[in-house]
């Protein structure tokens, strides 16, 4: 599943942001992906045993000569701060097919909405460049949040594809703009996205909204579209680690399944709790239960929070992409469906 790939260049965004350009290191022609999917790197950092595996965008548009990650660093992160500190050109890193559903439906006539907040603007940087090199007729919005020009991603190149491209309407807001900040150079809209903003600037009715960012961001933005008359069909959504289900906040009827119970016991920190279909994962129970599992996707792509069951049966919602040893399960997507015991 993982192949061998060199780092070709590293380009620094801004402050927090680089850009790392991958290639083959068999020289074999990269497969095209759809715009918005990601890849999974697996890597031992320094002087460790323990292999990482994290999930990166794919961040330029598809058909190019090289795979394009924009990755922030976390203050306290540890495969980011890796990359950024450590990694160079010409080191080698395995990274997996591209995958996720998280996409562009292309050669469809229906306006594109991407909004995005911080780091959250990588899928919507590949959709934005495959639009603009290969359906330029349909309209897009790119709408985008950050708190100022120091941590905005990519401002040269929005702007400048905006200056060329009559089907493209762009609006960056910043929260907190510096004081050297130029409205209509820098930014557009001083402050949050907020409902006014959304209902002024969208085609509410026609569009499909791609949504990605902090989650806190994503909520705000979900229930402000619904608010408006989206329908849940024409929003999709990623979470870059931390993330619930979005449609569950806009319905207050609480829509989980509470018919079956479960006992599950958490062996190691010797706690006993029940499954009442309220947590959306075992790893939600765990945490509300105050354990710290360690996870980093929570949507089965990166196997971080792969944890041994002792006893008893549970299933995965959603699938996860990649497979575990035998008796372990991925806690981030899996239910029990009968009383059981694991490892935490
Ligand atoms: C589908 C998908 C696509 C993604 N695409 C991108 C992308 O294009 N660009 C990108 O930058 N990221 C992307 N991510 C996120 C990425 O996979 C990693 O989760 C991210 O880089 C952080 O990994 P890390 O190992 O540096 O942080 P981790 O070590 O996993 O830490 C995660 C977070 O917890 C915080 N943290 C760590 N330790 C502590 C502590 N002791 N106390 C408090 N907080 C702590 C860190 O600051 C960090 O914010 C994507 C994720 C998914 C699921
Ligand atoms: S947290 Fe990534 S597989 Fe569970």
């Amino acid at each position: 599943m993982f192949r061998d790939f060199v780092v070709d260049k590293i380009v620094r965004e801004n402050a927090s942001i680089k850009s790392f350009y991958l290639k083959r290191a068999n020289q074999e022609a990269l497969e095209r992906y759809l715009p918005g999917q990601y890849v999974t790197l697996k890597l031992k950092l320094a002087n460790q045993q323990k292999e990482y595996t994290r999930n990166y965008t794919l961040s330029d548009s598809p058909g190019l000569g090289s795979f394009r990650l924009t990755i922030k660093r976390e203050e306290r992160g540890e495969v980011s701060r890796y990359l950024h500190d450590e990694l160079k050109e010409g080191d080698c890193l395995e990274v997996s097919k591209p995958v996720g559903d998280f996409h562009l439906v292309m050669n469809n006539s229906r306006p594109v909405v991407l909004l995005s907040g911080g780091v959250g603007i990588t899928p919507m940087l590949s959709i934005l460049e495959y639009l603009v090199n290969y359906e330029q007729d349909r309209a897009v919005y790119f709408i985008h949040s950050s708190t100022s020009k120091t941590v905005q991603p990519m401002l040269k190149r929005l702007l400048a594809l905006d200056a060329t491209h009559k089907n493209l309407f762009l609006s960056i807001h910043h929260s907190q703009p510096a004081s050297d900040e130029q409205k209509n150079e820098d930014y557009h809209q001083e402050g949050r996205i907020d409902k006014a903003f959304l209902q002024s600037a969208l085609p509410i009715k026609e569009m499909d909204c791609f949504l990605c960012g902090p989650v806190g961001f994503m909520e705000d933005m979900y229930l402000h579209l619904r608010a408006l008359g989206v329908e849940e069909d024409q929003i999709s959504y990623e979470f870059f680690g931390g993330g619930k289900k979005l449609g569950n906040l806009a319905d207050s009827s609480g829509s989980n399944d509470n018919s079956n119970t479960f006992n599950v016991l958490f062996t190691k920190s010797n706690k006993e709790t029940q499954w009442d279909g309220s947590q959306l994962s075992l790893l939600d129970l765990a945490e509300a239960e105050g354990l710290t599992p360690d996870f980093s996707c929570r949507m089965g792509t990166c196997s971080t929070c792969e944890t041994s069951l002792l006893s008893g049966k549970t299933e995965y919602d959603p699938e996860p992409f990649m497979e575990t040893s035998e008796d372990k399960i991925f806690i981030c997507c899996s239910k029990p469906v009968s009383d059981i015991e694991i490892d935490l």
